[in-house]
């Protein structure tokens, strides 16, 4: 593509209202450049992130506007992309948006790539608006919190497909050069058909945000997001998940018919620790008998790792998550030789060279679809003690969380029993 056309393909993406060069940049306009306008919402720990990390991709990009449900997220957010990146990440007052419909003014706002970046309870319907406007999005894993969220983000997925627009998702292992090697390397039979797969993610319980006097119900489980199923899908799937990706992608994509579990709470207490459990073990069950198995616990003074443990028919394959570096043993001793840049960088760098068209169109929507309604499914498993069908799981009718959203009163919910608690309530 040449230049002009790929300034033509940004701008028939993003329906962008027309900028005068007033108010680009000084920087593009000296340069004579074009910027890709960057959205985001969810001004936290990885939105910021993910921000800086589209700036780095390209110097052609801009932060345009902002969004988050609380001012004050916003504006530290704001104050510490701007000390790291300047004037690129100056957003004028007019294009910083507050509230619950903070996403829809973000994506009206004139941007090209939208990130999403809030809980993940959110996630469905700002993926439908923003794939809707015919934006290129970038949005954090999971992907959802129930069936519904995933039917909807499985139609946005379709929906993307036509409009050839991009559809990046925060699954960022599929973004590490180790681990595409390494499943590069599975999957050509390096330790022969996969057999079994076993995946832990053993980590430490996560922050608290005590409750101020001020703070409606809403806003103090919103600020807690972490430890209220509604919100975070549970530690299984707001964490774990990444593992579970990465079952998914060592099984090409093919999804279990069914899911077991156990799972419970059993050093979490009180309510500042909401309704989520501290333990789940998932076994996965596929249409030809084979099993894939998760183990996953945030539990203060425990053993921590992140390892997968793959076993093939002629050999095994150790990855720790944290490091990336696997270890083969079998029929093939197969090492990791080449680069290792920062994964989260890479998405961006990859998304922004297939939004100004140097590479083909990005679509992740039917694996994080798939990896997020499987954590939902281990979840369900262990919360209603009953084996759960992948189909009947994806057709739940369940829909977690208010059904309108305000800052005022909201019922604490209550924590799953299993053998009690429905899949469809
Ligand atoms: N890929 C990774 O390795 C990785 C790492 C960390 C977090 N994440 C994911 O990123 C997402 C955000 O996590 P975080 O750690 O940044 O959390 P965070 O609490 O730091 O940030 C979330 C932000 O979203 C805002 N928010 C909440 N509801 C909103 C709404 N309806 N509209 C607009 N803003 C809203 C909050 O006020 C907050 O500023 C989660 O889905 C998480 O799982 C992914």
């Amino acid at each position: 593509m040449n230049n002009v056309s790929r300034r033509e393909f940004v701008k028939a993406a993003s329906a962008v209202t027309a900028v005068t060069a007033t108010t680009l940049p000084a920087w593009a306009v000296q340069e004579k450049r074009e910027p890709i306008k960057i959205g985001f919402i969810g001004c936290g720990g990885r939105g910021t992130g993910a921000a800086n990390q589209a700036l780095s991709a390209n110097d052609t990009a801009v932060i345009w506007a902002m969004g988050d449900a609380f001012e004050d997220r916003l504006n530290s957010s704001l104050t510490s992309l701007v000390g790291e990146k300047g004037t690129r990440a100056e957003v004028p007052k007019e294009r910083q948006f507050v509230g619950f419909d903070a996403f829809q003014k973000v994506i009206d706002s004139g941007v090209d790539l939208v990130i999403l970046t809030t809980p993940p309870h959110f996630r469905p319907q700002h993926i439908a608006a923003a794939v809707k406007a015919k934006k290129h999005v970038f949005c954090e894993k999971p992907m959802a919190v129930d069936g519904t969220g995933v039917r909807s983000v499985m139609e946005s997925t379709k929906l993307a497909k036509e409009n050839n627009t991009n559809l990046m998702s925060g699954f960022c292992w599929r973004y590490s050069y180790p681990l595409r090697a390494m499943f590069e390397q599975l999957h050509n039979g390096a330790i022969g058909d996969i057999e079994s797969y076993f995946a832990t993610y053993y980590a430490a319980p996560l922050w608290t945000k005590p409750r101020k006097e001020s703070w409606s119900d809403m806003e103090w489980q919103m600020r807690n997001w972490v430890h209220f199923d509604w919100l975070s899908g549970d530690h299984i799937v707001e964490q774990a998940c990444h593992s579970i990706d990465k079952i998914n992608w060592a099984m090409k994509n093919v999804t279990p018919v069914s899911a077991t579990a156990v799972g419970g709470r059993l050093m979490h207490e009180g309510n500042d620790r909401g309704n989520v459990y501290d333990h789940f073990g998932v076994v996965f069950e596929y249409a030809d008998g084979r099993r894939t198995h998760l183990h996953c616990r945030q539990m203060p003074f425990c053993y921590n790792d992140n390892n997968d443990f793959i076993t093939g028919a002629t050999g095994t394959c150790v990855v720790n998550g944290w490091t990336g570096a696997p270890v083969f043993t079998g029929s093939s001793d197969w090492t990791y030789q080449g680069e290792n840049p920062n994964m989260y960088q890479v998405e961006h760098n990859e998304l922004q060279a297939a939004i100004r068209g140097d590479t083909p169109t990005i679509n992740d929507g039917d694996f994080m679809a798939q990896s997020t309604m499987m954590a939902i499914l281990g979840r369900e498993a262990a919360y209603t003690g009953q084996k759960i069908s992948y189909s009947d799981m994806l057709a739940s009718t369940t829909r977690l969380g208010p059904k309108e959203y305000a800052f005022s009163e909201l019922a604490m919910p209550t924590v799953a029993k299993p053998g009690v608690t429905k899949l469809n309530r």
